[in-house]
């Protein structure tokens, strides 16, 4: 086998703040239309809390939600490190792309195998494209979230073998959704990165984090 480079740009990309372009309503219909036409694999998810589903339980950070009022209408009415008081969007997505009704945490100790051929999250609250970000709220940074996935497809290869698990990966459906906390837990309240950038720069410097961390290589 040779090497082969993915570039990840997901089939539905939300970025939140300051990418207007990027965001796009989509119907139930829809979805079900685009998993039968791009005959989808698995759902993965990066980001920072909008998409976290308790990654940050197994973190040293005071970026957690594990506790009550979150999850009080959630699946049995418990927290489960969702920042949410009940499913999050991607948990809504998963169920609409026929996956599971949740999607899993990779941290999830009891994480399981019919999981990961579903729907698996990366994502980690508190986070953002800027490394700095991570830093400060000692949450797992993007590039670290795509290292996971390396892991994850370790973990796929011993489950379904190297073949197929290179077709789950080439289907997948991918969301990132994240940068609120480069600006609100960053730029608007650490002196770094406005010594280093106005604000328009900073958003290019953002931009650029975000294509390293997605053009990652994968040697086969
Ligand atoms: C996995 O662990 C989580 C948290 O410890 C728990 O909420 C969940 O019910 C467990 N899932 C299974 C399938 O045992
Ligand atoms: C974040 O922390 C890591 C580990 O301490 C360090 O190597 C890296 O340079 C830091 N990144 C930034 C942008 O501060």
């Amino acid at each position: 086998m040779g090497s082969k480079a993915c570039y990840f740009f997901g089939a539905i990309f939300c970025s939140m703040l300051f990418m207007p372009t990027c965001i796009h309503g989509v119907t139930l219909p829809e979805i079900r239309d685009l998993r039968a036409k791009h005959r989808f694999s698995c759902l993965l998810v990066f980001g920072d809390s909008s998409v976290d589903p308790g990654n940050n339980n197994r973190l040293t950070t005071s970026s957690k939600s594990n506790f009550l009022p979150y999850g009080k209408d959630f699946i049995g009415g418990r927290p489960t490190g969702r920042f949410c008081n009940g499913r999050l969007a991607t948990d809504f997505i998963s169920e609409a792309l026929g996956f599971s009704r949740t999607v899993h945490g990779f941290l999830e100790p009891n994480i399981t195998n019919m999981d990961l051929l579903r729907s698996v999250s990366f994502a980690s609250a508190g986070s953002g494209y800027d490394e700095l970000t991570s830093n400060l709220t000692n949450t797992i940074s993007l590039n670290k979230q795509i290292n996971y996935m390396k892991h994850y497809m370790k973990h796929l290869r011993q489950i379904v073998g190297y073949k197929k698990a290179n077709e789950i990966i080439s289907k997948a459906v991918i969301i990132m959704s994240t940068g609120v906390n480069d600006y609100l837990r960053n730029y608007f309240l650490e002196p770094t990165r406005p010594k280093q950038f106005t604000l328009d720069k900073y958003q290019d410097y953002l931009v650029s984090r975000m294509r390293h961390s997605i053009q990652v290589k994968f040697i086969s």
